[in-house]
């Protein structure tokens, strides 16, 4: 959570460099932002509550800045808790992405000392310990990073933080758990929590790995490790993504561009990802028990693969929430496999649940999207998942493409290859079809009908009950009407006393062996007074509202998507909305 940027280099328009660079981060934080440029002896500070949108840097030429987008922990939604935190001599600006969970014994010697606080979080703690580090340590061309790493050695918890000193010119910083990327361009140096914000300037990376610490100037960057203060060689490499695929590229809306890309993507990961999913059904082959782990969306596609590889290859899967995991990981074996799904590859619970699955000798496959995260590193198999950069938090092209590589991997798990990457392809041309011949705007019209309505179900049995679990996760997250998805048998056990006349129930049904049984709930649902959209092949009396959707078999559950992914949307902006950065939420959920 929390988006960082820092710049250091010949060009003086640091502030603006900053500004664009928090607008690529803010998926990542957006209850408030801040940045500081040096200027003289003293930084300078501008920050406010709330997005960036149109707003215009108001600071002084600079050669170095350093920049936070906001996802409030400690303290709320003020100018005063937003980043950057100064230090008493206002010579530094520090931001962090993370939970320093010692703060409070770490700030009441420095209160006594007679260190003002201004805010209520726990990062301005920070700036007055490297204050005190920095006092505490001997001139030299190493002081900064030196007292960066001694203040980073005393704080606990999963951090990045990163520190701007007017006085040497120079940006440090130090991670563990939160990420951090560097960037080397010709005309200056940089830092980020992820490297979208990199690709105006460069392609060429660094990713900090835990426990390392860095300092930045004009003309280089020198990289340590954190505990032994030891200089280690930055490794760089060279990035896939370019920073137009960044861009809106005329749509109105990340959402509405990324829903739009799905075909496209779709047919890239047919026409090239058999190698891959061969190579993650040879894994699963060799291995005894397989696990599939993934957080909100990512652990809809886990139990996606439950389904899928065991209805097309005959093979079990347990499935665990990223969250959760820890607590029931002790029967994973030195046979294992862990498949772990993460489209940012950041996702803290995922990442130690991949980290626990190691420790107890399983193997990790990552299905992953953005290439270099923490999760791609630490995988012994890294898939990626060819979505191309995805900005609006909601997830949407990154859980089809998930589900795609799933389907070719249970395919090639069970000798027919080929048939998976043909049913790839027919998915794309439906979604095709259905975002261009007027099912799109069906749609709309439905949620004109029901963005008024402050509760929603969706049902689904079979391999339709996880897309029955996203769809409502679609709905809610960003339209903030109160969604459940349910396993369409378990109606009766409780959930239908939430019916009642008027209640919208989504229905997936897809003509496969789930299809009477699902219809008979969605009867039951009606005789209570719900209205019903039926998401299905065909009509039925039953459906106050149809959307019609192919019926691909295994690929079902990928065309299934978009409908609830558009009702969604259309939900929103109907209830005024912003689509791309729902309140509350962030794109990369990096603390606990
Ligand atoms: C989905 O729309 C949400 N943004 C959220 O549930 C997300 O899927 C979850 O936080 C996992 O993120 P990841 O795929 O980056 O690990």
């Amino acid at each position: 959570m929390c988006g960082i940027f820092g710049y250091v280099g010949r060009d003086q328009g640091t502030a603006d460099i900053v500004l664009r660079a928090l607008k690529k981060l803010e998926y990542r934080g957006y209850d408030s932002w801040g940045i500081a440029v040096g200027h003289g002896d003293q930084v300078v500070v501008q920050k406010q509550t709330g997005k960036i949108g149109e707003a215009a840097v108001d600071l002084p030429a600079s050669g170095i800045g350093l920049g936070h987008t906001r996802w409030a922990t400690h303290g709320g939604v003020t100018t005063y808790n937003a980043h950057p935190h100064l230090d008493c001599s206002r010579r530094l600006a520090l931001v962090h992405n993370g939970i320093v969970s010692n703060y409070r014994e770490l700030r009441e010697p420095l209160a006594r000392a007679g260190h003002r606080f201004l805010s209520e979080t726990d990062t301005e703690v920070i700036a007055h310990l490297l204050e005190e580090c920095l006092a505490a340590t001997p001139a030299g061309p190493d002081r900064l990073a030196t007292a960066t790493m001694t203040a980073f050695r005393r704080l606990q918890g999963l951090n990045a933080i990163a520190v701007l000193d007017v006085h040497t010119g120079q940006l440090a910083a130090a991670k563990s758990g939160s990420p951090l990327v560097l960037g080397w361009s010709e005309h200056g140096h940089m830092l980020a929590s992820d490297y979208s914000a990199l690709l105006e300037h460069t392609r060429r990376v660094t990713f900090v790995e835990d426990r390392q610490a860095v300092v930045l100037c004009g003309d280089t960057i020198r990289l340590f490790d954190a505990d032994s203060g030891r200089e280690v060689a930055p490794r760089i490499i060279e990035v896939e993504w370019e920073a137009a695929a960044t861009e809106l590229s005329g749509y109105p809306d990340f959402m509405t561009k990324e829903i739009h890309e799905q075909p496209a993507v779709l047919r890239r990961i047919a026409g090239g990802w058999e190698g891959h999913a061969r190579q993650l059904a040879a894994l699963i082959h060799e291995a005894r028990d397989v696990f599939a782990v993934g957080c909100g969306t990512a652990g809809h596609a886990a139990l996606a693969a439950q389904y899928l590889l065991a209805r097309v290859a005959g093979r079990r899967v347990t499935v665990a929430s990223g969250s959760e995991f820890p607590y029931l990981g002790d029967f994973v074996g030195d046979r294992a496999l862990m498949i772990a799904l993460s489209q940012s590859g950041e996702t803290i619970d995922v990442i130690e649940a991949a980290r626990a699955g190691r420790e107890r000798g399983a193997r990790i496959a990552a299905l992953v999207n953005v290439e270099g995260s923490s999760l791609w590193r630490m995988a012994d198999l890294a898939v990626p998942l060819g979505a191309g950069p995805e900005r609006c938090v909601l997830a949407t092209k990154s859980f089809t493409a998930k589900l795609a590589i799933l389907l070719m991997t249970a395919h090639a798990l069970a000798g027919r290859a080929d048939a998976g990457v043909a049913l790839v392809r027919d998915a794309a041309d439906e979604i095709e079809r259905l975002l261009t011949d007027g099912r799109r705007d069906a749609i709309r019209q439905i949620a004109e009908a029901l963005h008024r309505r402050e509760h929603l179900f969706v049902i689904g049995r079979g391999p339709s009950y996880p897309m029955a679990l996203e769809a409502a996760l679609k709905v809610k997250e960003v339209s903030y009407i109160h969604a459940e998805g349910f396993a369409g048998g378990d109606l009766k056990h409780g959930v239908i006393a939430l019916i009642e006349p008027g209640t919208p129930c989504l229905v997936l049904a897809p003509r496969d062996e789930t299809y009477d049984d699902i219809m008979s709930g969605a009867l039951q649902v009606k005789a209570r007074g719900g209205v019903l959209i039926g998401v299905s092949p065909e009509p039925h009396e039953a459906f106050d509202y149809h959307i019609p959707v192919a019926d691909l078999g295994p690929a079902t559950a990928i065309v299934n998507a978009p409908p609830a992914q558009i009702l969604g949307y259309y939900l929103a902006l109907l209830r005024g909305h912003d689509p791309d950065k729902p309140r509350n939420l962030a794109k990369s959920v990096t603390v606990k």
